[in-house]
């Protein structure tokens, strides 16, 4: 049985509709990521999990247990927001156990638990001190502390780095991946952030105006995108477009033909079952996948040369005018103004 499941869940602020008819089952020990743009109801299904927010329509199901009239302290979870809060005037361990005072437990058992939150998160040495004097990293830790002490069925994270610096964040990360490991506790994690969904998650639920656009792996999503917005969200840098026709329809309507911006490319991955032969169509290729070469029929002429050190970015412009981008490992000679051709594999490509 699924941990949590919510079944055709909706919700509504006053006329308005932020969350349409999600389904979704989420695994004992699974990690799983919401992304998506601001705005599009990441916050709002994950509150609705927690119970801090009513259903407008759905169910939700927490081992095995409708939880719609449940209070979130009965609902079996824990939750660490992006603004830590901790309380100024309490030590850490008083932090950590805060929750902990309010429940029938014993002060041995509540110091038990927070010592073993505090060993996971290597913050042993810290127990005493005032959250003034640590960084904001390690304030977050106390933060994800006060939610391991609870003991919960699952961790529910609401953006918990987008306080912290690019450094702090990217090691963070890698704790909370490390935690998770040790930890095996079923986690939903919320962020707008495709390369936090891609390192950290089992499986990625992605949003758009409330509306779960694909659910899957990360390299599911990522080789194998549903429609252009999971396409465009999830890679950097984003995938390319270009418009053209879809000139053929193969092997059942699984493959086809595209020509636009003077190039045609057969057997490409068709997205959508609807699409017919001399409707509108667009071509989506990542800019990794493109390799230059001499033979190649796309050709553009570069605008700007990005030298990020790990991979050189490529902007360029086909001769209608359409800007594409070309990622480089290495940092091939050429300048601005230059023309350059390119290829690519049929089996990269996509058609939306
Ligand atoms: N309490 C509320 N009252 C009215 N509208 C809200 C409320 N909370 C969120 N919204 C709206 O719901 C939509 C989704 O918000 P939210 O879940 O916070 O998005 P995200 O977390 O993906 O950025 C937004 O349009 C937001 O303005
Ligand atoms: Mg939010």
């Amino acid at each position: 049985m699924a941990q949590v499941e919510l079944k055709n869940v909706d919700k509504s602020f006053g006329k308005i509709k932020v969350i349409r008819d999600v389904h979704l089952s989420i695994e004992k020990g699974e990690f799983v990521v919401f992304v998506g743009p601001s705005g599009c109801g990441k916050s709002t299904l994950l509150r609705l999990i927690a119970g801090l927010e009513n259903l407008t329509d759905g169910e939700i199901i927490i081992a095995d247990k409708p939880v719609m009239d449940l209070p979130p302290s009965e609902r079996g979870i824990a939750m660490v927001f992006q603004s830590y809060a901790l309380y100024p005037h309490m030590s850490v361990f008083q932090n950590m156990a805060f929750s902990l005072s309010l429940q029938s437990l014993s002060k041995a058992e509540i110091k038990t638990r927070v010592e073993a939150a505090a060993r996971i998160l290597q913050m042993e040495h810290l127990l005493d001190r005032r959250p003034a004097a640590l960084s904001g990293g390690q304030r977050q830790r106390v933060a994800i502390g006060r939610a391991i002490v609870r003991n919960p069925d699952v961790f529910l994270f609401d953006e918990p780095l987008s306080n912290l610096d690019a450094a702090l964040r990217h090691d963070t990360r890698v704790e909370i991946a490390k935690l998770h490991k040790q930890l095996d506790a079923t986690t939903i994690y919320v962020t707008h952030d495709q390369v936090e969904a891609m390192t950290l998650a089992d499986k990625i639920v992605v949003l758009k105006d409330g509306e779960v656009m694909q659910v899957g792996s990360p390299m599911d999503l990522f080789n194998t995108p549903q429609n252009e917005f999971v396409a465009g969200f999830l890679g950097s840098p984003k995938m390319n477009f270009f418009d053209g026709n879809l000139s053929k329809v193969t092997k059942n309507g699984l493959t086809g033909s595209f020509v636009g911006e003077g190039l045609t490319a057969n057997s490409i991955r068709l997205t959508s079952p609807e699409k017919q032969a001399n409707d509108r169509i667009r071509l989506g290729i990542r800019p990794q996948h493109l390799q230059i070469n001499e033979k190649g029929n796309l050709v553009g002429k570069v605008t700007l040369v990005e030298k990020l050190g790990t991979e050189t970015v490529i902007e360029l412009s086909t001769k209608s005018g359409t800007p594409f981008r070309y990622a480089a490992a290495e940092t091939p000679n050429i300048s601005i103004g230059d023309s350059l051709k390119f290829k690519f594999e049929s089996n990269r490509a996509h058609l939306f």
